[in-house]
C-alpha cells in the first residue's frame, strides 16, 4: 500500500466528509460554511479539520477580528440622540440661545452635564452670563454642524445598519460607553498538495472504527480491525460550568480575609437618617457633600426618628462641641435636617450605631456593603457602588496598627504596592487615603483614620477607634483585569463564561 493509500485508509468518516465538502467549495472555506454543507455541528468540523491538519492534510488558518456592538447606552443614543446632539436641536429651535435651566427642562438634567462638555468639545456653544442668568450661545460651527451627523453619529448608524466602524470614532465611543468590544477569531481551512492529491485518488464514505465496543471484544474482532489513533491536541469545545459571579467571588474573598484576621460582619440598611449617616459623624450640616447634588433624599419616609436626647447632645457638638473639648463648628444646628432620610452615603452609618450600640471595647468589626451617590456615570464612577468598611476598637489602637491592618488586607488581595497618603475626613484625625499601583500608575482605593473625639465622646465610646472604608469595585477591576468599573455590572455572558475562578 503506497502511504498515500494508507492515510486514506485511517481516515475517519468526518475527516472524509471534510474534505468532499472542502473540495466542492475548490479546496478552501469557512468551518462555518463547511458545516452548513450538511457535514454536522461546528464542533465535528474543528474536530476533524485539526486531525487533517496534525496529518497536513489541511491548513488552519487563523485571524482575530475584533467586533464592535452598540450597548444600551448606544441604542439609546441612537433613539433619542446623543446628548449634545438633543442640546443642538433645542439651540437650533430656539434661535441659537438658550437658557441652562431651560436647556436643562428639555433634555434632562443628566444629559444636561455630558451635553455641556460636548458643546465646548466640538465648538458647537459658549456658555455666558447675562442678566445673573447662565446662557448659551450656538457658535458658527454648531450652526454648520448642525445640517449633519458627526463621525461618531455615522458610526453609531453604521454598526446599527451591521456595518464594521473603525477610526477614531471607535475610541470616543468606547469611551462614552456606547459600543463593547469583542474579539473574534476567523478561520479559513484549505486543502494542502497532499490534501488535493488524496481527493485525485478519490474517497470511499465508510468509517474505520474509532471505539472500542463489548462486541469487538467478546467476538475477538478487535484483532484484525483498523482503530483510528487518536490525537490528545485535536480540536475539543470548551464546557463552561456554573460559578458566582466574578463580583460575588471578590466580596466571598474579602470576607474570608476579614474573618481571617479575627473580624465579624455586620449589615445595616440602605434607607437612612442625615442624623446617623453625618450628624454623629461631625460631619457639618453644610458640608458640600451632603447637597442635593451628592446625595439621594428620599420622599419616603420624609423623616426619621431620632432619640431626642441625643439629638440635643450631637446638637451641642456641632454648635459649640458640647461636653467635648472641642468648639464644634460654631453655626445654627437643625434638627429637622438631621432627621431627613437618605439613601446611605457610605457605610461608616453601620459601624457608627454598631459602636454606640457597643461601646465597650475591644471589637473588631467589617462590612461590605452598597452606598449611594449622585455621580455622573463614567469608567471610575458610579451612582451605585459598594464599600469595604472596617473597624478596630480598642485600647491603645494606634495610627501604625491602623497601617498595618490595610497592608495585611491589600497583600492578602495579592497588591504588593501600597502607599498612604494624608487626607482628610471631618470624622477622623489624622486620615489618611490608601493607593496602590497598578499598570504604573496610583489608583486611591478609600479612606480611613482614628475617630475624632468629637464623634466618639457624645456616643460613649470608651477607647481609640480606627476606620476605613475602601471601595469594592476599585479592587475588581483590577483583579479581573478591567478598564471600565461599568464592566463590572454588563453582565456580557460572554465574559463572564471565559473568566476562571478567582
Ligand atoms: N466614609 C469614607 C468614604 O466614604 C471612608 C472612611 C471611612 C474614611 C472610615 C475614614 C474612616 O469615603
Amino acid at each position: 500500500m503506497s502511504s498515500l493509500e494508507k492515510i486514506i485508509n485511517e481516515l475517519s468518516l468526518h475527516e472524509k466528509e471534510v474534505l468532499l465538502s472542502l473540495h466542492s467549495f475548490e479546496g478552501k472555506s469557512t468551518p462555518e460554511d463547511i458545516a452548513k454543507n450538511d457535514v454536522g455541528s461546528l464542533v465535528k468540523v474543528m474536530n476533524a479539520s485539526s486531525w487533517l491538519q496534525s496529518k497536513g492534510i489541511v491548513d488552519i488558518h487563523e485571524k482575530l477580528e475584533t467586533i464592535y456592538s452598540l450597548t444600551k447606552e448606544g441604542k439609546k443614543f441612537l433613539t433619542q440622540g446623543m446628548p449634545e446632539r438633543q442640546a443642538l436641536t433645542e439651540l437650533i429651535n430656539s434661535n441659537g440661545q438658550i437658557d441652562l435651566d431651560t436647556l436643562g427642562s428639555k433634555i434632562g438634567k443628566d444629559n444636561l452635564a455630558i451635553a455641556l462638555g460636548w458643546l465646548k468639545k466640538r465648538d458647537w456653544a459658549t456658555l455666558q452670563s447675562k442678566d445673573n442668568k447662565k446662557v448659551i450661545l450656538i457658535t458658527p460651527q454648531g450652526k454648520k454642524d448642525a445640517q449633519h451627523n458627526t463621525q461618531d453619529e455615522d458610526a453609531l448608524k453604521s454598526l446599527k445598519e451591521g456595518s464594521s466602524i473603525q477610526g477614531t470614532s471607535v475610541s470616543s465611543l468606547k469611551k462614552r460607553g456606547a459600543i463593547k468590544e469583542k474579539e473574534k477569531i476567523l478561520r479559513t481551512i484549505s486543502l494542502t498538495q497532499k490534501g488535493k492529491n488524496i481527493l485525485k485518488k478519490g474517497l470511499d464514505i465508510t468509517d474505520v472504527l474509532s471505539q472500542l465496543t463489548p462486541e469487538l471484544i467478546q467476538t475477538g474482532k478487535w484483532k484484525t480491525a483498523t482503530f483510528r489513533p487518536y490525537d490528545v491536541s485535536a480540536f475539543v469545545p470548551s464546557l463552561y460550568g456554573g460559578k458566582k459571579h466574578p463580583l460575588t467571588q471578590l466580596i466571598d474573598k474579602i470576607k474570608s480575609i476579614f474573618v481571617g484576621m479575627g473580624f465579624q460582619e455586620i449589615a445595616g440598611n440602605y434607607v437612612e437618617s442625615c442624623f446617623w449617616t453625618m450628624d454623629v459623624l461631625f460631619i457639618p450640616q453644610d458640608h458640600p457633600a451632603r447637597d442635593l447634588q451628592d446625595t439621594f433624599y428620599c420622599k419616603q419616609p420624609p423623616r426619621m426618628p431620632v432619640d431626642k436626647h441625643l439629638l440635643d447632645s450631637i446638637a451641642n457638638v456641632h454648635e459649640n462641641g458640647g461636653s467635648t473639648s472641642s468648639t464644634g463648628w460654631q453655626y445654627k444646628f437643625s434638627k429637622k435636617e438631621a432627621q431627613k432620610s437618605i439613601l446611605r452615603t457610605h457605610t461608616t452609618v453601620n459601624t457608627i450605631r454598631y459602636l454606640y450600640e457597643h461601646p465597650d471595647p475591644p471589637s473588631k468589626i467589617f462590612q461590605i456593603g452598597k452606598v449611594f451617590r449622585r455621580e455622573n456615570i463614567d469608567s471610575t464612577h458610579l451612582p451605585e457602588f459598594q464599600q469595604v468598611e472596617g473597624i478596630v476598637h480598642e485600647k491603645n489602637a494606634n495610627f501604625c496598627q491602623l497601617i498595618g491592618i490595610l497592608k495585611e488586607f491589600y497583600h492578602q488581595l495579592g497588591f504588593e504596592k501600597l502607599r498612604f497618603r494624608p487626607a482628610y475626613f471631618p470624622y477622623t484625625e489624622p486620615s489618611m487615603e490608601v493607593e496602590v499601583q497598578w499598570h504604573g500608575k496610583w489608583m486611591e482605593l478609600g479612606g480611613s483614620g482614628i475617630f475624632r473625639p468629637e464623634v466618639t465622646e457624645p456616643l460613649g465610646i470608651k477607647e481609640t477607634v480606627l476606620a476605613w472604608g475602601l471601595g469594592l469595585e476599585r479592587i475588581a477591576i483590577m483583579y479581573l483585569g478591567l478598564n471600565d468599573i461599568r464592566e463590572l455590572y454588563f453582565s456580557d455572558l460572554d465574559w463572564l463564561k471565559k473568566l476562571p475562578l478567582l
